[in-house]
This record gives C-alpha cells, structure tokens and sequence, in this order.
C-alpha cells in the first residue's frame, strides 16, 4: 500500500526547471514536486523529449519578454516529444504516442501542455532534437524573409546574430531563395556561418560595418536586424534610392519602410 502511494505520487509530480525571480539565471532550479498537468480544452499533454533554448528563454529569467509569465513559473517556450494526453475539443487529434514539435509555456520539464492547433508532426526519421526550431527559429526567418522581405534570387540579402538559432535559418533559407547573403557574428562562430552558406561573414562589432558592406556588395536589399543597434548600423548600406525592408521583429510585421 505505502508503495502503491509512493507510485501514485511520483506519477502526478514530474521534474522542472523553475525560475524564481527575475533576477536572471541563478533562480533557475530544478525541482521534483512539480504538479503533472492535465490536458485543457484544445491542448495536447507531451512528454517532453527535447526542449529548445532561445534569446526569448534569456530575456525572461529577467522578465524583459513582452508578455512572458510571472515568477514563480517553469521555463522554456519550446519543446518537442511525444503526445501522451489529449485535452477536450481537439479537432482531429492525432493519436497518442505521435512525436510532435510545438511551442507552449514550460517546455522546461518533463511534461507540458500545448495547443494541439500550433503543433507539427516530428517528420520521419527524424529525432525530437532534431525537430526543434521547426515552429518558432525557422518559421520566424521563412516570414521575415518571404512574405514580409520579400526575398527574390539574386537579392543581396544582410543577416545579422547570424550564428543565432533565427540567424542560422535565415541564412539557410535566403541562400535557398538564390540570394547573396553577407552575415555578421562574433569571430569565433565565423566558421560555423560560413559553413551554411554565407558568402561572406563580417565581425558584427567593427565600426566600419556599413562600409564594408557596401565595398563588398555596392549595397543590400534586404536586412535582418533584430535588435535596436543593427538598424542604425546597416542603414548606409541599404541600396538607393530603394531602400531594403527592414524586418527586426517577426511578430510584428512592419512595413516597408526605408531605414
Ligand atoms: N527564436 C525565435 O523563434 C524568435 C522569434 C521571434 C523573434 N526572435 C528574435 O530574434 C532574435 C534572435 O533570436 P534567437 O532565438 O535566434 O537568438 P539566439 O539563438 O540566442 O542567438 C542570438 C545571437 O545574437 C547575438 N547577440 C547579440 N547580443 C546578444 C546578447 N546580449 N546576448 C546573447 N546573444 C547576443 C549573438 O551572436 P553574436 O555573438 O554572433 O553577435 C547570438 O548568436 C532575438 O532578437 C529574438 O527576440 C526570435
């Protein structure tokens, strides 16, 4: 008896990381006791095989992304592993035991809950790993590129944080649609950019950055900027008198607009 409780309670607690404060990484603990979740209206349960760390993963243990939980919560935002629960009114579920890759608040623990609508199937011969950044780093460049950069072959197309998880789609991808793709990274991962195509791969602190850029390619049509200090440093390179889109957040599409 006394074992069959220790099995019932070891089955509703499951492992995670969980962070504490905002006070950055050093709250994030790893716990036993945390609650097993049950599948709400829509979601699936997963047991989580492989979880993706991202720049948003970062902000958050200081509570700087926009819309990111409270402390205390358990962390991560994407995951992939198997479907072991279904919740109510999921329309058309897949069966359980189905690998899946999707994104969802505590992916950082050996269960977790998503919404069954923003799931994609772990593609054949493929592992849980494998399949992460599927939904969230390669969906991000597809959209930053396509159908908000509007990429056509032979674009001269600028990525900065190229060794990044969007960076190292958007290189891939870009270079897919035809274009000319100058990258910017910190030295040590000029290999590594170099190794997914880029054409060239230029020190993304060098003061000269625009400059270079532009003796390189004679100007860029489409830049990638991510955060408030790659805008300003690649406008001089944007071709004239049209400039390039620039695209620096991909959940919220921008306009057009000239750097
Ligand atoms: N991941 C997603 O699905 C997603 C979705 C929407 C938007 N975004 C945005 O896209 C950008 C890239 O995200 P990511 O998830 O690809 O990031 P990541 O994998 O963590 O890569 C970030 C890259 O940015 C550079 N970097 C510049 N300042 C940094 C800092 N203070 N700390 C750490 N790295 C820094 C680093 O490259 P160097 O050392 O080479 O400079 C690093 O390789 C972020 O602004 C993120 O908010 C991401």
């Amino acid at each position: 008896m006394e074992i069959n409780e220790q099995q019932h309670r070891a089955e509703q607690t499951v492992r995670a990381l969980v962070q504490r404060s905002h006070r950055g990484l050093e709250d994030l603990t790893l716990t036993a006791d945390q609650r097993r979740l049950t599948p709400g209206p829509g979601e699936y349960l997963i047991r989580v095989g492989a979880a993706g760390v991202n720049f948003a993963d970062v902000m958050q243990t200081h509570g700087t992304y926009a819309g990111g939980p409270q402390a205390p919560y358990v962390a991560g935002f994407e995951a992939a592993g198997e479907i072991v629960g279904i919740g109510p009114d999921v329309e058309s579920p897949l069966r359980l035991g189905t690998h899946v890759v999707g994104a969802g608040p505590g992916a950082f623990a050996q269960y977790m809950t998503m919404p069954a609508a923003g799931v994609l199937r772990v593609p054949s011969g493929w592992s849980d790993a494998e399949a992460l950044g599927l939904v969230l780093n390669w969906a991000t460049a597809l959209a930053a590129l396509k159908p908000l950069g509007e990429i056509k072959t032979g674009d001269v197309v600028l990525v900065h944080a190229a060794a990044g998880g969007v960076g190292q789609a958007a290189v891939r991808l870009a270079r897919h649609y035809g274009a000319r793709v100058i990258a910017t990274a910190s030295p040590t991962k000029h290999d590594t950019v170099r190794a997914l195509g880029a054409d060239a791969v230029l020190d993304s602190t060098r003061p000269d950055l625009a400059e270079e850029i532009t003796r390189l390619t004679g100007g860029v049509d489409l830049v990638l900027a991510w955060n408030r200090w790659d805008r300003p440093r690649s406008r001089s390179a944007c071709r004239s008198p049209n400039p390039s889109q620039d695209v620096s957040s991909c959940s919220v599409p921008l306009p057009a607009t000239p750097l």
